[in-house]
């Protein structure tokens, strides 16, 4: 789909893993090293997507309309800001991509991977992440997290063992695509977490001044 020039560097992990403050570390680094950078997010990172995300969080839906709606707000974020970005060589910071699809409509919701799979490859083509860190957190531990954090939306009111199941669909994603998807075991410190994420993100770029 895209004459890549720049880097995609996605982010996953359950609700509750700690990626925002790592994807905040990352870009607070980047740019002080002077990468160009676009950071964003999925569901959302467009005006029309944004407001698919609200849609998608707070209101009740069946697993199928909310794997269109945010492959509807993806195919939109794609062809406004990620691909124009990487076309111009910026490195972009993605809070959540495809993988998040597979995890939550897929193993969480059941919803069929194969269509999953089609979705996919019509609203992408071939573009995938060059990397993406799975942040991997138990389903109590995050739980903990959240509690601590914020009041929660519609997808964190699920129990533990949604949140399993959703864990188990990022290691199936990682198993078949090992050479992308890079497991940080997000339970450790902050600042142990943070060294992981910044060995990844330099093999990835380049080490940065
Ligand atoms: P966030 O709170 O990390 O921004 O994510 C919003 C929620 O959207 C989170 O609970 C996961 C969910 N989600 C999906 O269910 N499918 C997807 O494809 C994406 C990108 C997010």
């Amino acid at each position: 789909m895209t004459q890549q020039k720049g880097r995609f560097i996605t982010f996953e992990g359950i609700d509750g893993a700690g990626k925002s403050t790592h994807i905040e570390a990352v870009a607070a680094r980047l740019s002080a090293a002077g990468h160009r950078l676009v950071c964003t997010r999925e569901p959302g990172g467009t005006p029309l997507a944004e407001h698919l995300r609200e849609l998608m969080l707070h209101t009740p839906m069946d697993p199928l309309t909310e794997a269109l709606l945010v492959f509807a707000a993806r195919r939109d974020h794609i062809s406004t800001v990620i691909a124009p970005a990487l076309q111009r060589g910026d490195t972009v910071l993605c809070d959540r991509f495809t993988d998040a699809s597979f995890a939550y409509q897929g193993a969480g919701h059941g919803l069929d991977t194969a269509l999953l799979a089609w979705l996919e490859a019509q609203v992408q083509g071939d573009l995938q992440p060059d990397l993406t860190l799975w942040f991997d957190v138990p389903p109590s531990l995050a739980q903990q997290r959240r509690a601590a954090a914020r009041a929660a939306d519609r997808f964190e009111q699920q129990d533990l063992e949604f949140f399993a199941r959703v864990r188990a669909g990022y290691e199936s994603r990682m198993r078949e695509a090992p050479d992308r998807i890079v497991r940080i075991d997000g339970s450790l410190t902050t600042q142990e977490v943070g060294q992981l994420v910044a060995v990844q993100i330099d093999q990835a770029l380049g080490p940065q001044r």
